[in-house]
């Protein structure tokens, strides 16, 4: 063995190797020395079971990949059944364990399932020679954590790195799903959900809690960890997102509001926030689509990966729309101005002592009914949505005839919703076969669910 070089190596071997050595950025000999240094470890640590798992992971390189979080709770148990149900669906799994659930689950039965003994410790010698607690991070498709415990979820909203588990989703820069699990007190207290809103201004993704009975006798309520395999659909919806299942798409949304000057200091506006907007462009954008985001005035940040069209008023973003058409999708979010004032003030208006000025309003262009209605380049979905504050779905129906789209989202926008400027959202998706119902969501989840739907979509009228 002392006498065995890397050059005597078969070249299947060799190449597999140098690609390892590649990822990793170490030298082919360093990695050899890793490969060598895990393997003892592994031997002292964890005697593999007769399916050998080695083999199995080997067998599902260029598998999706999925690092799991477990954290400290009573539903960790759930969590080795997650890790069966994903490998079964050939998706490769990594486990990282806080010291919390060591307490409920051991290490020896995660790593048994996910064929690889999980990772527990920030300054374990054998986790940063191995991988690192950064190539954790960065080497899953998605990072998973279940069952997310409140503490975990409050160490996340504030940026803390004191273990592994929050190190690594410190540093990920992959999609995060959370399957929080707590007793409903903690789960309804203000600062849960305090920190829960800021996770979700973050853009991470959460699946459940449900409700239920607890472990603890008679407690009952919002805390019950998400079934495996709703976590499993929630990992393969977040999976296909990512994927690509928009690549070659060109898409077009508008977003935000528009300002519709009354002088050249004083405008029109509405309480649009851009976000749900900006959230489809960008998760468009992750999906793969090429994107053309129309966007009035707004205080959130740019989407990463898309093509921005900042504008002010209704008029300039009918330009900007047609601008950039043809495109294959075309999503109107945008709460666009109804009326402009019919004067163009080129001075500000002055108090003059005699009364108070009167605006007279005239109609702006409707963009959306404009290009439904385009003879040439009319995208092959149009979308649109319809803010109401009553009879949501019935004058949804009623917009998605008279703008001549094919879909409309619906939702309620009254002051008691908390829909406009809020991060949460319940939409109703109203097309020519009917209306289906979605479940209150936050901002992302929703655009992440109508870019699904497209998806599938495009793939039938192919
Ligand atoms: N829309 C548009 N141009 C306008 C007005 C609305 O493109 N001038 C689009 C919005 O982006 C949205 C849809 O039309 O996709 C419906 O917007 P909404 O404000 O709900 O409806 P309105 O047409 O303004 O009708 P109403 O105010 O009577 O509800």
């Amino acid at each position: 063995m002392a006498s065995l070089t890397i050059r005597q190596l078969d070249e299947k071997l060799k190449k597999q190797l140098r690609l390892r050595a590649a990822r990793s950025g170490r030298s082919v000999e360093d990695e050899v020395r890793t490969i060598l240094r895990g393997a003892a470890a592994d031997a002292e640590a964890f005697a593999p079971p007769a399916a050998s798992p080695k083999n199995e992971r080997k067998a599902e390189t260029g598998a999706p990949r999925v690092l799991l979080i477990i954290g400290g709770g009573i539903a960790a148990y759930k969590s080795l059944d997650l890790i069966r149900r994903l490998r079964e669906r050939g998706i490769s799994v990594r486990v990282v364990m806080t010291d919390a659930a060591q307490k409920f689950i051991t290490p020896l039965s995660a790593g048994t399932l996910a064929g690889e003994h999980p990772y527990t410790d920030l300054f374990d010698a054998r986790s940063e020679f191995d991988v690192g607690h950064i190539r954790l991070a960065r080497d899953p498709n998605i990072v998973v954590v279940a069952p997310a415990t409140a503490n975990l979820m409050a160490k996340m909203a504030n940026g803390l790195a004191d273990d592994l588990a929050s190190a690594v989703l410190l540093a990920t820069d992959k999609t995060i799903l959370l399957a929080p699990a707590m007793n409903p007190n903690m789960w309804s207290n203000k600062a849960t959900q305090r920190n829960i809103a800021q996770l979700r201004a973050d853009q991470i993704v959460l699946v459940g809690p449900n409700a239920g009975e607890m472990a603890e006798s008679g407690e009952a309520g919002l805390g019950r960890m998400a079934k495996p395999l709703e976590i499993v659909a929630a990992v393969q919806a977040l999976l296909a997102a990512g994927s690509g299942v928009l690549a070659g798409v060109r898409m077009l949304v508008t977003s935000g509001p528009t300002h519709e000057p009354i002088d050249p200091v004083r405008y029109i506006a509405n309480r649009s926030s851009g976000k749900q907007g900006h959230a489809i462009a960008e998760a468009a954008a992750k999906a793969g689509a090429n994107v053309t985001l129309v966007s009035g005035p707004v205080n959130v940040p740019d989407p990463r990966g898309v093509n921005i069209v900042k504008v002010e008023s209704a008029r300039e973003m009918l330009t900007a729309v047609e601008a950039a058409l043809p495109a294959d999708v075309a999503v109107f979010a945008a709460a666009v101005a109804d009326w402009r004032t019919s004067t163009n003030n080129r001075e500000k208006i002055k108090k003059t002592g005699k009364g108070t000025p009167e605006l007279a309003l005239i109609e702006n262009p409707d963009i959306l009914s404009t290009v439904a209605h385009r003879k040439a380049k009319r995208p092959k979905l149009v979308i649109g949505f319809a803010a109401e504050t009553e009879h949501v779905v019935e004058h949804a129906r009623q917009k998605l005839a008279r703008k001549g789209c094919d879909w409309i989202l619906a939702n309620d926008v009254s002051p008691e919703s908390g829909v406009m400027g809020g991060d949460m959202n319940t939409i109703h998706l109203v097309t020519g076969d009917g209306v289906e119902h979605w479940p209150p969501q936050s901002k992302n989840e929703v655009a992440a669910a109508l870019i699904r739907r497209i998806a599938a979509t495009l793939d039938v009228k192919k």
